[in-house]
């Protein structure tokens, strides 16, 4: 029995538990069967011959900048299909997937392993902060200094403490969230005056184009908006989150330590 079909085992000989919502437990909160649109899953057998051929891709990366692949973690983006896709990656060995929304996070995350990690990588409204807090362990996408203040007093209220990413649009794309480069220095501030947030490093997404010049920019300004901010703080901001299916060997020659990947391994998205 390989590892995934040891997943789909215990996901199967275990179903989630109870279904019904608990007393004083937050609507958001309680499992629902999902209405997501029925997709056709990837197989097991699929999902680790991508899964290895996106490894091997990063490694090649890897030995192309004279990197340690063991320094480019993979993050899977689960984000539209269903939880299958997050146990296939927990069976896989993955111990973290990306998810854009705060209530797909929250319907799926029951029914996994209580030591797969949540990663919230799509924008944030303020008004379901409190919701994220609950559903993610690490929030990508922290991309204003309102944002930042809110979440760290929200967190520190719940007693809870949460990495966070700080999403800056370095190709100044305006279909993109992130703060501007410019703004970096006082949303960086204003995370750090929040002692329940540790702050990791910097998300970025490049803009669509086929130039692949585009990208290697956005994914350079990342770079050096880090350098220059980890210098002006004097703080360690290690994580630099950038690459996906698409770009993922120009985001590593420039320093990517999380690819966030999705259609690379489960195929295309549904468009909404
Ligand atoms: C922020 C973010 N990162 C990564 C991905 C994964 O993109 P891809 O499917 O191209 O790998 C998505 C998908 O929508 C995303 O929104």
């Amino acid at each position: 029995m390989n590892l995934i079909g040891t997943a789909f085992k215990c996901r199967f000989a275990n179903p989630p538990p109870d279904l019904r919502r608990r007393p004083g437990e937050p609507r958001w909160l309680t499992p629902r069967l999902f209405s997501l649109p029925l997709l056709r899953m990837v197989t097991s057998d699929q999902f680790k011959a991508r899964c290895e051929g996106v490894l091997a891709r990063i490694q090649a990366a890897c030995a192309r900048a004279g990197r340690d692949p063991a320094s480019v973690r993979l993050l899977p983006v689960t984000k539209t299909h269903p939880v299958e896709a997050a146990l296939l990656a927990y069976g896989f060995g993955l111990r973290a997937v990306g998810e854009n929304r705060v209530q797909e996070a929250a319907q799926k995350r029951p029914s996994t392993p209580a030591d797969l990690r949540w990663e919230l990588i799509g924008h944030l409204q303020s008004n379901k902060a409190k919701q994220a807090l609950q559903a993610f362990d690490v929030i990508q996408s922290v991309d204003s200094p309102e944002l930042a203040t809110r979440l760290g007093r929200l967190a520190g209220e719940m007693g809870l403490r949460r990495e966070v990413l700080l999403q800056v649009n370095s190709g100044e794309d305006p279909a993109k969230f992130g703060c501007d480069l410019a703004e970096a220095p006082r949303l960086l501030e204003a995370a750090l005056a929040q002692s329940a947030l540790v702050v990791k490093g910097l998300m970025a997404i490049a803009p669509l184009s086929d130039d692949p010049g585009v990208a290697d920019r956005t994914f350079a300004e990342l770079r050096l908006c880090r350098d220059a901010l980890a210098a002006r703080f004097g703080v360690a901001l290690p994580e630099l989150s950038m690459g996906m299916s698409g770009d993922l060997e120009s985001a590593v020659a420039a320093g990517s330590t999380c690819v966030r990947v999705g259609s690379a391994l489960f195929g295309s998205r549904p468009t909404a």
